[in-house]
């Protein structure tokens, strides 16, 4: 398959995976994930994210139970706090909702699954990531990322919908 294909390949594949695997990830599988959202594109190039990466079993368990869709993060071998200066610009969402993306279709194509798991919208529920991970208040909790080896299938959606394109005017 030519390197474009698989890109178009691994997302077009990407699905949200909520079981994994015990198996811990290899540091270079991680370093992978990390270039891969560090590569994203931001806003005047100011990169606002800060990525707390996050292996230990009882950090995980705490960062689970942050609200009732959160539980996969106890099972997932990596969890990743994307965080960010938004104090540095006004697209710190935008540039981390890029760099989580990234990250997805980035383990997607390393054979693993991820789900992306929303924080930000509530101040309560980024004072609890904050305090399990030892997050100074300045920064903003953008999401946490559940990763792993997949222990479930899921396919494709398949989901193009012409009725959302509008061609030259709407
Ligand atoms: C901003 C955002 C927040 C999300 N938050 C959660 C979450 O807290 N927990 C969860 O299990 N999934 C979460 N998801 C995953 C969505 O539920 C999922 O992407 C959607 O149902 C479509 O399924 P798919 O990812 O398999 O295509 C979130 C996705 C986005 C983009």
């Amino acid at each position: 398959m030519a390197n474009g294909e698989a890109v178009l390949q691994a997302i077009l594949a990407r699905r949200s995976i909520r079981r994994f695997r015990p198996d811990p990830l290899p540091r270079e599988m991680v370093e992978k994930l990390l270039d891969a959202a560090m590569a994203a594109p931001s806003g005047n190039n100011v990169r606002p994210w800060h990525f707390v990466v996050v292996q230990d079993a009882g950090r995980r368990r705490q960062l689970s139970q942050v609200h009732r869709w959160a539980y996969m993060v106890a099972e997932a071998p990596l969890a990743i706090a994307v965080c960010a200066d938004a104090s540095s610009t006004e697209f710190w969402l935008d540039d981390c909702s890029a760099a989580t993306e990234n990250i997805l279709i980035a383990a997607q194509a390393l054979g693993l699954g991820g789900v992306w798991i929303g924080i930000h919208q509530s101040a309560q529920y980024q004072e609890q990531v904050r305090q399990a991970l030892g997050i100074p208040s300045r920064y903003t909790v953008h999401c946490l990322l559940a990763i792993g080896y997949p222990a479930e299938q899921k396919p494709p959606h398949g989901r193009h919908d012409p009725a959302k394109v509008h061609w030259e005017t709407w």
